[in-house]
């Protein structure tokens, strides 16, 4: 798989709606060459022209590689969405099956496409014609313990053309809660061809070897384990990157109130609740932030903190 070949790390960024935007994936560049994935983009919403969506596939300024996820259930808008995040510099295009949002669930979007294994290859088939870079599809175990249809499925999509599987090992009705079971994944990886990357309660390089341990995946992709820690790929992969904390954070914040203009600043307190997770204090820290409604003032707060 050529963009497998070509890269120096197999720890992934997640894709995380309302975190992996272009801010916070240039504070994860800063730290390595790793594979970074978007938020999810609706396929539909581009599709006509949303100027927000279109925005949020913009990579203009940021240095590659990095994967952009399109989320719908319409094969025609996905293959539209596929061939513009192609154009906007995407090595890969990946496919949300494995979201659990209400929204997306009741329009047979993300998850519940593995219920729908006949609308999952069609629109797996319309990207993959629609595009040259390599398609992958991310999902979960299955639909709640009775129905982890996650090896089928895997087989199925590998079938339809997907030149990788990411594997959330949760099903969809435990959302985020519950320990992630690794165990599907080696099951998955033991019966498909394609390369296979494990996701789920991997958070540091201790759990990244355990799970590549019993999975024999081909790559990790961190979520949660990121928030806060931009520099967590590069750790994961047993580097220390030397790095002053207030100064990521200021710029961190500096980013988001120039991408977002003055929304950045309701933006960015979840950001800085995250980075201040651990240290002393941090209850009080949050309550200021949080309650703070000038640039200046939330900057010094920062400087006397961290
Ligand atoms: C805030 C947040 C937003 C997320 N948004 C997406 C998304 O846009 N697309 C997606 O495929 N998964 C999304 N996820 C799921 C993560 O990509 C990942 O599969 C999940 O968090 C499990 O990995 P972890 O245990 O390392 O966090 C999101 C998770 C979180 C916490």
């Amino acid at each position: 798989m050529p963009f497998l070949l070509n890269l120096s790390s197999h720890t992934f960024l997640a894709p995380m709606a309302g975190v992996t935007d272009k801010p916070f994936r240039q504070m994860v560049r800063h730290f390595g060459p790793h594979l970074i994935w978007t938020e999810m983009i609706a396929a539909t919403s581009l599709f006509y022209h949303s100027q927000t969506t279109e925005r949020m596939m913009d990579l203009s300024g940021e240095l590659g590689p990095i994967a952009i996820q399109i989320v719908g259930n319409n094969p025609e808008h996905m293959a539209f969405a596929a061939h513009k995040a192609e154009e906007n510099g995407a090595v890969l295009i990946d496919i949300n099956m494995g979201c659990p949002v209400k929204k997306l669930i009741s329009n047979i979007s993300g998850a519940a496409l593995m219920r729908d294994p006949y609308q999952a290859f069609q629109i797996v088939k319309a990207v993959k014609d629609a595009v040259d870079v390599p398609v992958t599809v991310k999902m979960r175990l299955g639909w709640d313990k009775d129905e982890c249809n996650v090896v089928d499925f895997a087989q199925h999509m590998e079938e339809a053309g997907a030149d990788a599987l990411t594997i959330h090992a949760r099903t969809k009705e435990q959302g985020y809660s519950g320990k992630a079971d690794w165990s599907f994944i080696s099951a998955v990886k033991s019966k498909v061809h394609i390369p296979i990357f494990a996701n789920g309660d991997i958070v540091d390089e201790i759990s990244a070897q355990k799970c590549l341990s019993i999975t024999k995946a081909d790559g990790v992709m961190i979520g949660r384990g990121a928030l806060g820690k931009p520099w967590i790929l590069s750790e994961i992969d047993g580097k220390s990157p030397c790095f002053g904390l207030k100064e990521i954070v200021l710029e961190h914040f500096e980013r988001l109130l120039s991408y977002y203009g003055a929304k950045g600043l309701f933006i960015a307190r979840k950001h800085l609740a995250w980075y201040a997770t651990g240290h002393s204090f941090v209850a009080q820290f949050r309550r200021l932030v949080y309650a703070e409604k000038k640039k200046e003032n939330v900057i010094a707060l920062i400087k006397e903190f961290f």
